[in-house]
């Protein structure tokens, strides 16, 4: 098992040698090693199964560093690092070349972010060196929100945790690029639509189907994804939650009343967005745990981080074996 703790002196000392360690950050726990070493950046990938197509994001210590690892900085780029880091939102950019291939998976971009974790940024700030970092989960499944998390999934193949409490976001951070010049929202979180639009233009976001539609699987990738087959939709007497007593609901607000409450979690019960975000991952967990036949998940209004809450659970919901999977 790995060793959890609150030693940023000997996580750095791990990092320094080439070593893997978990981070707290305010989306999700990461899996760091140094960016710039392809042997420490190759443990990561073996570690999560993560396939090698698919880049790592690096975290820096502050924006000032941008320019070591991004080149061509678009304007717009540089207003939303300005405005929102340290914060929950990634700036996909031209890499430079001392950012090795395996990091961004042979891409000509790079992912850039400075995590909003006091623990994390003082470990940034003592290291010369960026920390290339995924979500600390198995490729494929639920992110971990609390050190346990990753304690449970991957505590035989890391040696340290770094604890820094409970995650206060628990959704990965908002990914935007700007390969293209002009930025386009590539994932859903913490940080808006509405938020970004309020600085710069936004070209192009994440393509969703409504929820009418139930979009055929294969046309997404199913990652974020509970072992537990997971329903996604409207939950009405007709979606089949009491074909078994072993189902389970996972409400945004309110109890239904044609089932047992005690086979029903919420997600907020004051119907609170980010009060949602923050539970979605470990109450998913938690059923997960449970052996229960399905999950029937009902979508959370969709404005704010209700988008980044919405999309997650579709891609919890995709069959793993229908799919070419392309998990983080
Ligand atoms: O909040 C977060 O972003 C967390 C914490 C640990 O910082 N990290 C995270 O990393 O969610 P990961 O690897 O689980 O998800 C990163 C996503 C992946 O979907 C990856 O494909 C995408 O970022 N990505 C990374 N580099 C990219 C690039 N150069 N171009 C396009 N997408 C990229
Ligand atoms: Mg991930």
């Amino acid at each position: 098992m790995a060793e959890i703790g609150h030693d940023i002196e000997l996580a750095a000392e791990i990092l320094r040698n080439g070593g893997v360690v978990a981070i707290p950050t305010e989306t999700v726990y990461g899996l760091a090693a140094n960016a710039l070493n392809t042997d420490a950046v190759a443990k990561i990938y073996e570690i999560k199964q993560r396939p090698s197509f698919n880049p790592l994001i690096l975290h820096l210590a502050n924006a000032a560093q941008m320019q070591r690892f991004a080149k061509d900085i678009p304007h717009g780029a540089k207003i939303l690092a300005e405005t929102f880091w340290p914060g929950p939102i990634t700036l996909v950019l031209p890499k430079q070349a001392i950012v090795p291939d395996l990091t961004t998976a042979g891409h000509s971009s790079v992912a850039l972010r400075v995590p909003n974790h006091p623990v994390t940024l003082q470990l940034l700030e003592l290291l010369d060196f960026p920390l290339a970092a995924p979500s600390a989960n198995p490729s494929g499944y639920i992110s971990p929100t609390k050190a346990e998390h990753v304690q449970e999934n991957l505590g035989d193949k890391i040696s340290y945790i770094l604890d820094g409490g409970p995650c206060k976001i628990g959704l990965e951070s908002t990914i935007v690029s700007f390969v293209d010049k002009q930025a386009e929202i590539l994932r859903f979180g913490a940080i808006t639509q509405e938020q970004i639009s309020n600085y710069i233009d936004i070209i192009r976001t994440p393509t969703i189907a409504p929820f009418e539609n139930i979009i055929a699987p294969g046309m997404l990738s199913s990652h974020y994804a509970p072992k537990t087959t997971l329903i996604f939709g409207e939950i009405t007497l007709e979606s089949g939650v009491r074909n078994s007593p072993n189902n389970v609901l996972l409400n945004f607000q309110n109890y239904k009343i044609f089932v047992p409450e005690a086979t029903q979690f919420i997600l907020s019960k004051s119907g609170n967005l980010e009060e949602a975000a923050k539970n979605l991952f470990e109450m998913l967990r938690k059923i997960d745990s449970m052996e229960v036949d399905k999950i029937f998940a009902e979508p959370a209004p969709s404005f704010g981080i209700g988008l980044a809450i919405n999309d997650r659970l579709r891609r919890a919901s995709i069959n793993v074996n229908n799919e070419n999977k392309f998990g983080n």
